[in-house]
């Protein structure tokens, strides 16, 4: 392929920043789609502007104008979409912003695709939050090395390509308006368009309002405080404190449900396979996942014990403010199918996650 260009939306955030840098160390020049703001937010792009073959364009999704006029100036070979309003919560509260940013920002860059040139390929950014309240059922069996049955047979229940989708939020909603149109586009009118239908990804990188982030940064803040290195800490409420440092305070976690379970990956191990899907892959929809899945109790517990910090239910307080009006409780995703076509394959395990996130903001700069 001569064409070297790539257009990422969302390029400021965590897996539109880890793609950049993928294209990047390949040899491509890529084209980041970032928001006007006063402040611009760059911190997850910086390795990405040291590179010469990275351009920043001011755009957005939301404007079909902007959308058009970008990808007929760059004319790419490739276009990820990460650009939407990625926070569940924040969807019941802003439910219009999220339908422009998430479902009609994705009409806008399937039109100007359509317009443009119909060879422009296209990875959408769907998500495990379309499958919502639905799962899929499969008996499973305890086998020895062999793959012989040894032990009792159990059932199994998991989302994959073929899992009916009941979404729960307008996010979720909006999601799969887009997870639609894309089909839709791709049977009607031939594009090369399809879509990574992702499971949770987390990193270092992960925004502070999403719950495994939310918690490593607080252990991370916590630690570096006076009270982190106290023996004798006491807990009220909302507080804890202790008597040898009077007035000294910091505030609890405060966090919503936390009976929920994820398959929660390594986000730069899911954009190698957005970068494989794009350059190599055949033009179908593949759910990115682990295959395993834990609670948001567990994630807790792992991150506290290994900061090191003993019985953190003392340490948090649950508020119910931060339960949302309709929860999606299991996500635990099938990826054989892109395993058995790309050959992709997550390496990072949960506990790695945890350690990552947690040593990342064990160390980080208090702000
Ligand atoms: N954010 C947040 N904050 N979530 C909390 C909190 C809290 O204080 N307390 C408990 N939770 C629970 C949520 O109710 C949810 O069940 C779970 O933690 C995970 O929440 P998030 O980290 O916000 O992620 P998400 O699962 O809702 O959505 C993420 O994954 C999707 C893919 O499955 C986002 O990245 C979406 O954009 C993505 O599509």
């Amino acid at each position: 392929m001569n064409n070297k260009n790539v257009l990422i939306s969302g390029v400021t955030g965590q897996a539109g920043s880890y793609l950049s840098e993928i294209f990047l160390n390949n040899g491509y020049k890529v084209y980041g789609i970032t928001r006007r703001t006063s402040s611009p937010n760059i911190e997850r792009i910086k390795l990405s502007l040291a590179n010469p073959n990275f351009t920043i364009i001011e755009g957005d999704i939301t404007d079909s104008f902007s959308v058009n006029d970008i990808v007929e100036k760059v004319r790419p070979a490739y276009i990820a979409n990460a650009a939407a309003q990625s926070h569940v919560a924040t969807s019941f509260e802003q439910p219009a912003f999220t339908w422009n940013a998430t479902a009609l920002g994705v009409l806008n860059i399937l039109e100007a695709i359509r317009k443009t040139d119909k060879s422009i390929k296209l990875v959408q950014f769907s998500s495990s939050e379309m499958f919502g309240k639905n799962y899929s059922v499969k008996n499973a069996a305890i086998r020895d090395l062999n793959g012989l049955v040894t032990g009792f047979e159990y059932q199994v229940k998991y989302q994959d390509e073929n899992t009916p989708m009941l979404p729960q939020s307008p996010y979720a909603i909006a999601k799969l308006a887009g997870h639609h149109l894309v089909r839709n586009y791709r049977e009607s009118y031939g594009m090369n368009v399809c879509s990574a239908i992702f499971f949770n990804m987390e990193s270092p990188r992960r925004g502070e309002k999403f719950v495994t982030r939310k918690i490593t940064k607080w252990i991370g803040e916590f630690l570096q405080s006076p009270l982190g290195q106290c023996e004798s800490l006491e807990f009220n409420d909302t507080c804890i404190f202790s008597s040898t440092l009077p007035g000294v305070v910091f505030p609890k976690l405060r966090l919503g449900n936390l009976n929920a379970y994820r398959d929660w990956g390594h986000a730069e191990e899911y954009m190698e396979c957005v970068y494989t899907m794009l350059v190599e892959g055949k033009n179908r929809d593949y759910v990115l996942s682990t295959g395993k899945c834990i609670s948001v109790a567990d994630f807790l517990i792992k991150a506290f014990t290994y900061a090191g910090i003993k019985d953190c239910q003392n340490y948090i307080k649950i508020d119910e403010s931060l339960k949302r009006p309709s929860e999606v409780d299991f996500l635990h995703g099938d990826s054989s199918l892109v395993r058995k076509e790309l050959g992709w394959k997550p390496s990072k395990t949960i506990d790695d996650i945890v350690k990552e996130m947690v040593d990342h903001d064990k160390s980080a700069k208090a702000c």
